[in-house]
């Protein structure tokens, strides 16, 4: 396998409401991943591919029904090289279905580095990110510090869902960036040695 074989980029998209402005932040963004020549986009939207809400007892077996659920998700995440959380804020945080699919998983995040683009209201999700940031410095992840953020979400895109705003795109090559350097040096460590807890 080659070094400098592409890094696959998990986006998770967090917001699951009806009618949610979410895949437009997404799109945009996956438009940047796609002109990238080193990287590979995965989009992992909670939507399309909505996990279980109850959790078993400890050791306990999924019902049934539920491990498929998993099944969609799980080893998307466990191929990821890193991964970029597409979030809103809700109530000063971010939404419930995202925290339900960290939840669900565990060394698929270890050793790997996670960015953010964040969107919302006044805050732009920012006390959203800095949440995530806790969460998930426990599952032995690294988070990048740029991000990149949208008060007034759905005034700062035009019709074509750009940016109106064109420090967003170069927000967003930062980030990416950063993610891409942060990723190869994870990678290469894990190659080298496996992550252990
Ligand atoms: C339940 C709920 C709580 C919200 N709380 C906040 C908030 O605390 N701060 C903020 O800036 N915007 C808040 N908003 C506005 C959302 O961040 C904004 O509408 C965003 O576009 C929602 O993402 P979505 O359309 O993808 O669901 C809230 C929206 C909802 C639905």
């Amino acid at each position: 396998m080659s070094i400098d074989q592409d890094l696959k980029i998990a986006v998770i998209l967090g917001s699951t409401r009806t009618g949610r402005f979410g895949p437009v932040v997404a799109d945009w963004l996956l438009g940047h991943l796609g002109a990238r020549e080193d990287m590979t986009a995965d989009l992992v939207d909670l939507a399309a591919t909505p996990l279980p809400t109850v959790f078993p007892p400890f050791g306990g077996e999924l019902p049934p029904g539920e491990a498929e659920l998993l099944a969609a998700v799980s080893p998307r995440l466990a191929a990821a090289d890193a991964f970029v959380f597409v979030t809103p804020e809700y109530n000063h945080s971010f939404p419930a279905p995202l925290k339900n699919a960290i939840d669900w998983h565990n060394q698929q995040w270890h050793g790997k580095p996670i960015g953010f683009v964040s969107y919302g209201g006044l805050s732009g999700g920012l006390r959203a990110v800095e949440q995530l940031r806790v969460v998930m410095a426990e599952l032995n992840s690294v988070t990048i510090r740029n991000t990149v953020s949208f008060h007034g979400a759905a005034q700062a895109f035009d019709a074509d869902g750009k940016p109106r705003d064109p420090a967003a795109d170069a927000a967003a090559k930062t980030l990416l960036d950063q993610l891409a350097w942060w990723a190869h040096a994870l990678r290469d460590a894990r190659r080298t040695r496996p992550f252990a807890v």
